[in-house]
């Protein structure tokens, strides 16, 4: 289908790009557009609908609220909406995990959050240094964006490095301990590293394609930062949620970060953005650091209504049976093109297959596309197709949708052979 904005909209677009339709509907993880055809959401607005879209309960508790005259905008002042919302935040998430967190509202995307936590930090400690690691990906606003690292998105011209020391992820130097290096720049004042505010990272990076870090080194992390009173803050934006088969993500490791960003999935599709703080060092002054659009009541009221879901003893194990679901899809497609080399990795409900090869990914998100999947590519160069389905779905539709990605694989397997037993190999 042509792109109807293509004249209109901004030559930013992206996703308008990789997936050529116009969308109109979707009920849980199927997305309809306006030529009647239903896609499977693996896609899942980058993390941003874990519960699925146009959850019943979330719209259920909207509808309700607007029908009310309940309030909309409100900056950040008390409203019935926040109060509730936060009175169940504390009830179903923080308390039964021991967690004494103050809550931040930002702005309502993910880079508000990051952009509000490591002011924080710089602020409380008096140091402005922040390390984050390689294949991080905290959003675009310029303080976020500096601790982003893949170089797509970044201009010289933009200046924003200052102050910011990339390491390596866990995993990036194969069987290295990469917390044995932070741990000597630390305690090496010729290192060159500066004493930082804080530490950043993602327990699993999305959009760097998928990388796990152990429990092991995020404790080993945790503990450095704890001897050398510096921040951890734990960007919980894309992997929060439950994404990772827990409320959130750092809680398989044991850890407690001093600072959590939490947005996306939060609202249920609703834009909100807050910032977990550990009390004592809340540093902000009153209205210190503020912005028009912090606490959007609809998305209090629908987050509201999906924390139900954490009141369910059986959520977790729910979410572990499709991450089954998924891993045997997955080891299935690799064994089957063992030739390729393929492999995947994940937990919970966020998977990636690594396909080595950022054309042959692409190609598979084209094919799916065309055969009704919604799914993209992360990493580097977006080798890694990433695996995002809705916690809720339906075990029959995810079912269904990893039978169309076993399918684009093998297609798009099938054309590069075709198109390199066509090509010569050497030139005569
Ligand atoms: C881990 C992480 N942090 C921050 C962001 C930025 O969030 P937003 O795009 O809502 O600004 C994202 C978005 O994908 C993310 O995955």
């Amino acid at each position: 289908m042509q792109d109807p904005l293509v004249q209109i909209e901004s030559n930013v677009r992206g996703y308008a790009r990789l997936f050529p339709a116009v969308f109109n509907k979707a009920v849980g993880s199927i997305i309809t557009d306006t030529e009647g055809n239903d896609f499977v959401d693996f896609l899942c607005g980058a993390g941003s609908l874990n519960y699925g879209h146009n959850n019943q309960h979330a719209n259920a508790a909207l509808l309700r609220y607007i029908q009310a005259n309940g309030i909309q905008h409100s900056l950040d002042t008390v409203t019935t909406a926040k109060v509730e919302f936060l009175e169940a935040f504390e009830r179903i998430i923080l308390k039964p995990r021991a967690l004494d967190y103050r809550v931040q509202f930002t702005g309502p995307t993910g880079t508000n959050a990051v952009e509000a936590a490591i002011k924080l930090a710089r602020k409380q400690t008096q140091r402005s240094h922040i390390v984050a690691f390689t294949n991080a990906y905290h959003g675009h606003s310029l303080g976020a964006l500096a601790l982003t690292g893949n170089q797509f998105f970044h201009s010289q011209f933009y200046g924003s490095h200052n102050n910011v020391t990339h390491l390596p992820f866990d995993g990036y130097m194969d069987d290295y301990d990469t917390s044995l290096l932070l741990e000597k720049m630390l305690n090496d004042s010729s290192s060159g590293l500066p004493k930082p505010a804080a530490v950043i990272l993602e327990t699993i990076q999305g959009e760097g394609g998928v990388n796990v870090a152990s429990d092991t080194w995020l404790r080993r992390i945790a503990s450095l930062c704890k001897e050398h009173e510096i921040h951890l803050i734990v960007d919980d934006i894309q992997v929060g949620n439950g994404r990772s088969g827990k409320f959130f993500s750092f809680e398989h490791a044991g850890i407690t970060p001093d600072i959590v960003c939490v947005s996306k999935s939060i609202g249920s599709g609703m834009p909100m953005s807050i910032v977990l703080i550990r009390p004592e060092i809340d540093a902000w002054k009153p209205g210190e650091h503020t912005g028009t659009f912090r606490g959007n009541n609809l998305a209090f009221v629908s987050a509201r209504a999906v924390l139900e879901y954490w009141n369910d003893p059986s959520f977790e194990q729910q979410i572990e049976d499709r991450s089954q679901i998924v891993q045997q899809k997955l080891q299935a497609i690799c064994l089957n093109h063992i030739d390729q080399s393929l492999s995947f990795r994940g937990r919970g409900m966020i998977w990636g297959l690594d396909m080595r090869c950022g054309d042959l990914a692409s190609q598979t998100i084209q094919n799916a596309f065309k055969e009704g999947l919604l799914i993209e590519g992360a990493g580097a160069s977006d080798q890694v197709l990433k695996v995002l389905p809705a916690l809720t779905i339906e075990t029959s539709v995810l079912q269904e949708g990893l039978r169309i990605l076993e399918s684009a694989v093998d297609a798009a397997i099938a054309s590069r052979h075709y198109i390199s037993s066509k090509t010569p190999t050497t030139a005569k």
